[in-house]
């Protein structure tokens, strides 16, 4: 792959609330992450995301399947939206779907998506939300955490970039452990993306 520019274009796909990309668009706005917000994509219309895109002025797009006809016709959709909002390097934050094949082969070791827990455990169809954090509970771990990883075409097990460590307390309810865990993915992300864009990190030693 070409290597990333100095400050390069984000795209965001998200399902639901978006907390997470809210909080890499403020790290950008207040100059501590050199990156520009580009485009949000988002399968569901009646997201979050997608409201705060709309008050917030970022570029944003509803498409699903069902918008454009089929999973084919969605990952074309997605690469045209990506290569004309000139989108360099793609975060998954809470995007329920897989990526199809067009926009991998295109963005190849270029999509980061965040997992609230320490992969390989907890991961995997199914395991999102609160799902991850009563399992990790019910397993009495004493740690849990965030993982950033490298998208492939499964859920969650593409090479992992970075991840950081989040205590689980004996009382923690799942909703505790989120909260928690959350906060932490709101700090991590954005460092994270710092240490990719710096050249800290070098995304195709890693796919
Ligand atoms: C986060 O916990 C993230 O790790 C997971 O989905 C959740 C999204 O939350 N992949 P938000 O939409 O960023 O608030």
């Amino acid at each position: 792959m070409t290597p990333l520019p100095q400050r390069p274009r984000l795209g965001f796909f998200v399902s639901h609330r978006g907390s997470n990309m809210r909080a890499i668009v403020s790290a950008c706005q207040v100059g501590d992450l050199n990156a520009d917000p580009a485009l949000l994509i988002s399968n569901n219309r009646g997201s979050a995301a997608l409201d705060w895109a709309a008050e917030n002025g970022l570029a944003h797009l509803h498409l699903s399947p069902k918008s454009t006809g089929s999973d084919e016709a969605l990952d074309q959709a997605h690469l045209d939206a990506l290569v004309d909002a000139d989108v360099d390097l793609i975060i998954l934050a809470g995007y329920m779907r897989k990526i199809g094949p067009k926009v991998l082969s295109a963005f190849s070791n270029r999509i980061l998506n965040i997992h609230p827990a320490l992969l390989p455990k907890y991961g995997g169809q199914g395991m999102y939300g609160s799902h991850v954090h009563e399992a990790v509970i019910a397993n009495r771990e004493t740690e849990s955490g965030v993982t950033v990883h490298l998208v492939d075409g499964e859920y969650d097990t593409g090479p992992v970039v970075d991840q950081a460590k989040v205590p689980v307390l004996a009382e923690d309810t799942p909703e505790d452990l989120a909260a928690r865990v959350l906060a932490q993915e709101h700090q991590f992300f954005s460092e994270t993306l710092v240490r990719i864009v710096s050249g800290e990190i070098n995304l195709d030693d890693l796919g």
